[in-house]
């Protein structure tokens, strides 16, 4: 079994962090997003491809630097060509089904679950489906009493939305809806490829276990929440003098002496953070400074943040090198 990630993405709804780092790179819960999908794929998985476009090279050169445990091979767009084009342009090769992840999808989803249902429904396709309040922003599944899905409508009017399960962003396709997508164009799969597949028969799988999409500063903290609440978070250990309470992950090097930590809180590596400061429900990048007294709280710092002694922050999101 062969896995294809998309993360050639431009991450708009994250910026300015990610104008100089790509989103999957924004770690959470102690690691890179990109990291928990892959730790969603069995172990057993022959090849990971990771259709790749904006920061490719960044991403490439993480890596090579954290080689994440599983066969990883890079395939870049010169151009976006979007979630079906990507698909395209990466997808030669692949197994017979193959896994299809979105690479900003935490979740709690059983694959080999997943991968039984497909084989049992014999359709073209099988996709997670996950149940939201609002499906307005994503695309929802209308499914008949077999768990077919007769419908597929993307990002509609809430009013018009035809259930609430909307795509969670982990599926399996058979190889051969790759040959109907057109090569060298942007391609939405979603909209232009998926409505031409449902007399195939695609199935979702009704997923109970949490999800959540972390392409907005507020859905990634709480994806980071969700992660840490599963067990899934780092534990390294806290800094020397330092307090910490409720899920907290540490990088390396951090001076923390009288500041005190959480919960809900990444720290990357060399990170300083001054006496009677607080850091609570935030993602701090690496190298970021913050002064004495300060108050961090429900906000992203990027890499090399500078927050000055005594200032509150809440609800940030500060991009690299930032001065505040
Ligand atoms: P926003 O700009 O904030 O909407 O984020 P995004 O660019 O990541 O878009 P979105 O979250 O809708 O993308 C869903 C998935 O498809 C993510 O895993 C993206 O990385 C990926 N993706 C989006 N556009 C492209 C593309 O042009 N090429 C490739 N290879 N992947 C893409």
């Amino acid at each position: 079994m062969k896995a294809l990630v998309l993360v050639g993405g431009f991450g708009t709804r994250l910026r300015p962090i990610t104008y100089e780092i790509p989103k999957q790179l924004i770690p959470i819960a102690g690691k890179p997003m990109l990291y928990h999908v892959l730790d969603l794929l069995p172990r057993d998985v022959e090849e990971v491809v990771l259709a790749s476009g904006y920061k490719a090279d960044v991403l490439e050169r993480f890596l090579e630097a954290n080689p994440p445990g599983l066969p990883v091979r890079c395939v870049p767009e010169a151009e976006p060509l979007g979630t079906g084009g990507g698909m395209r342009n990466a997808g030669d090769g692949l197994s017979d089904p193959f896994l299809l992840l979105n690479s900003d999808v935490i979740a709690d989803v059983d694959v080999a679950e997943l991968l039984a249902f497909h084989e049992a429904k014999g359709g073209v396709g099988t996709m997670t489906l996950a149940e939201v309040d609002d499906p307005e922003p994503y695309g929802v599944a209308a499914l008949d009493s077999s768990d077919r899905i007769e419908r597929f409508v993307e990002k509609p009017k809430r009013a018009e939305a035809p259930s609430r399960w909307i795509n969670a962003g982990l599926q399996v396709w058979r190889a051969e809806v790759l040959d109907g997508i057109p090569r060298g164009r942007p391609v939405s799969f979603e909209t232009e490829i998926v409505p031409g597949l449902l007399a195939k028969g695609i199935y979702g799988f009704r997923s109970r276990g949490f999800w959540e999409d972390a392409g907005t500063p507020p859905r990634l903290l709480r994806a980071q929440r969700l992660l840490f609440d599963a067990g899934r978070g780092g534990h390294a250990p806290i800094p020397k003098g330092a307090l910490g309470r409720g899920p907290i992950a540490f990088g390396r090097n951090c001076h923390a002496p009288g500041a005190s930590f959480g919960p809900y809180v990444t720290l990357g590596d060399d990170v300083t953070v001054g006496a009677g400061a607080h850091v609570e429900n935030a993602v701090v990048m690496d190298r970021v400074t913050i002064g004495a007294r300060a108050v961090v709280r429900d906000s992203i710092l990027g890499p090399g943040v500078l927050v000055a002694d005594g200032l509150r922050i809440e609800g940030a999101v500060l991009g690299p090198g930032a001065a505040v």
